[in-house]
């Protein structure tokens, strides 16, 4: 059967599917009309890739290559391509905006005035740009993954931030409720590929400067943008988790 989630059956559906598993929220996401992809960062939202590999229905992945990722991410990215035999539809930024950039600031301006600008040209410019040829996307958010942003993310959303004025964007986050515990044993149960970062004290992966292996009991998002207020960690990819 074909869904189609207009906005107004969209809370619906978070309250419906809210308990359900990440293999039958796919499902629902890769039923929906029109044009829908699983937004892969080359990190543990493989589990993504592998369960929509398992549904035996058609699925796009896009990645944003930020220009900056870690050369483990992209031969990941490599192998997740080959191991699927899918197509990884890559993102890039703007040229003029990035050579602007640096020529003013510099490669690390991240460090003196906030990652906002620069997140802003190299992924969420980009990821506006693919969002603006899909009705809906798939994201490997968990609540677990940042207590201060991501702690009420439902399965399903009315994307607030990409939605256009004529076109109502969904979101799903089939992994919202599961633990980092519950990803990691799906990756060594179905002895999946996985980046080799993770090898090495890496629990967050994003942008290789912004990005740094934590300590033991640290959490994982303090390894990302670790400079800055732990309130402020979130790129503008998802910022719609962000308190008004
Ligand atoms: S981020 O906003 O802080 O960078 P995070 O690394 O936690 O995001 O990843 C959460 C989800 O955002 C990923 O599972 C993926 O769906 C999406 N995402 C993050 N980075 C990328 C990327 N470079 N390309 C595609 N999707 C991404
Ligand atoms: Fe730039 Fe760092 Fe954001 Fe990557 S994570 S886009 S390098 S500020």
């Amino acid at each position: 059967m074909t869904i189609i989630p207009t906005i107004d059956l969209v809370d619906a559906l978070a309250s419906e599917y809210t308990d359900k598993s990440p293999s039958e929220i796919l499902e629902l996401a890769l039923s929906q009309e029109g044009e829908i992809a699983i937004s892969f960062s080359g990190a543990e939202d493989v589990v993504l890739i592998d369960i929509a590999s398992h549904l035996g229905k058609p699925f796009r992945v896009f990645s944003l290559d930020t220009g900056r990722l870690h050369a483990e991410t992209y031969q990941f990215i490599e192998t997740v391509r080959k191991h699927y035999n899918i197509e990884i539809e890559i993102c890039f930024p703007e040229p003029e905006a990035i050579e602007s950039l640096v020529k003013q600031k510099g490669f690390f301006s991240f460090f003196d005035d906030g990652h906002q600008e620069c997140c802003g040209i190299r992924k969420v410019k980009p990821l506006r740009k693919k969002l603006a040829t899909l009705d809906g996307w798939i994201t490997g958010q968990r609540k677990d993954q940042s207590p201060g942003t991501r702690n009420e993310i439902p399965v399903i959303q009315a994307d607030a931030g990409f939605s256009g004025p004529d076109k109502q964007l969904i979101k799903y986050n089939p992994l919202a409720n599961w633990s980092s515990a519950d990803v990691w044993n799906y990756i060594r149960m179905m002895e999946i590929p996985y980046n080799p970062l993770h090898e090495r004290g890496f629990i967050s992966i994003g942008c290789e400067p912004c990005t740094r292996p934590v300590l033991p009991n640290q959490h994982e998002r303090e390894g990302r943008w670790w400079w800055e207020e732990a309130t402020h960690k979130e790129c503008g990819l998802h910022s719609g988790n962000l308190k008004k």
